[in-house]
């Protein structure tokens, strides 16, 4: 059987007395659009750091394309195409669009041109505007590319930190509730964006997502995640019916 793009074994993750992660473990297969559910605090994002190199595992290993990466430094995480966004939008906020792209292909920020020679900076910026363009291009936005960021409308600048993650090519995607703060609409055309360049890219994706409605359609498998613990996994159907998840979300807005 072919190795799981990433394999995730018994983590265990602790801040101070609080057990963020217990025992998580599971798979993805190269290629797979997965989805993690859970209420707030369930320990979502934990998990993306922990995957990313952000935060060290108390246990556990994690293991990319076979590689125990679980001691690497994220840097390192990065280099072998583990990319991320994060639920709280970072983008260079006073740069454009198109600089925004560059910085995250190598490009030094432009305040530290001068350390440069100026033919070699204008050789690294003309050899990243082709693949700059594409991608803005990719993402609609385009039109957009002079813009500074923080100018953009919200769902633009969503969309920019994902073609920013995506400027190192990398395998692995991890997406943290990268539909939050957009109406229904724009998260439906986001994520069939991200199906389309699923495809595209030869991507496998994990998506961070509060919202059942938007997982449903799009994530071929699901993770619950509750108390740090993986309380079901199955197909969107499985884990909408399953009676653990549904009393995970009490109190929390109704999964449909
Ligand atoms: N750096 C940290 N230091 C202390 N506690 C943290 C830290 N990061 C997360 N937590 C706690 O870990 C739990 C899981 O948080 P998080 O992973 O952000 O959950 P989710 O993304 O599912 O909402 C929460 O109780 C949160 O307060
Ligand atoms: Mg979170």
């Amino acid at each position: 059987m072919k190795e799981p793009i990433l394999r995730v074994e018994g983590i265990t993750v602790r801040f101070g007395g609080l057990v963020a992660l217990k025992e998580v473990t599971f798979s993805v297969e190269e290629g797979e659009l997965l989805g993690i559910i859970g209420p707030n605090g369930a320990g979502k994002t934990t998990l993306f750091n922990t995957i990313t190199g952000a935060v060290s595992p108390e246990k556990g290993r994690i293991y990319f394309q076979g590689k125990d990466i679980t001691s690497l430094p994220p840097h390192k995480r990065a280099r072998l195409g583990i990319a991320r966004t994060f639920q709280n939008l970072r983008l260079f906020s006073r740069l454009t669009v198109e600089d925004n792209i560059k910085l995250a292909m190598g490009l030094p920020y432009p305040a530290f041109a001068p350390l440069f020679s100026l033919p070699s900076y204008h050789k690294m910026e003309k050899q990243m505007s082709e693949s700059a363009i594409a991608l803005l291009k990719t993402f609609h936005l385009y039109p957009y590319r002079d813009r500074i960021a923080s100018a953009l409308p919200y769902g633009e600048r969503k969309r920019l930190e994902i073609a920013r993650a995506l400027a190192l090519k990398p395998k692995l995607l991890l997406l943290d509730e990268p539909t939050a703060g957009l109406s229904h609409q724009e998260a439906i055309s986001l994520m069939e964006e991200l199906k389309e360049l699923r495809k595209g890219f030869s991507l496998t994706i994990i998506l961070i997502e509060h919202n059942m409605r938007v997982v449903m359609g799009y994530c071929g498998r699901l993770i619950t995640l509750n108390y740090g613990e993986i309380i079901a996994e199955g197909t969107p159907e499985e884990i909408a019916n399953n009676p653990a998840v549904l009393q995970a979300y009490l109190g929390e807005e109704s999964l449909c």
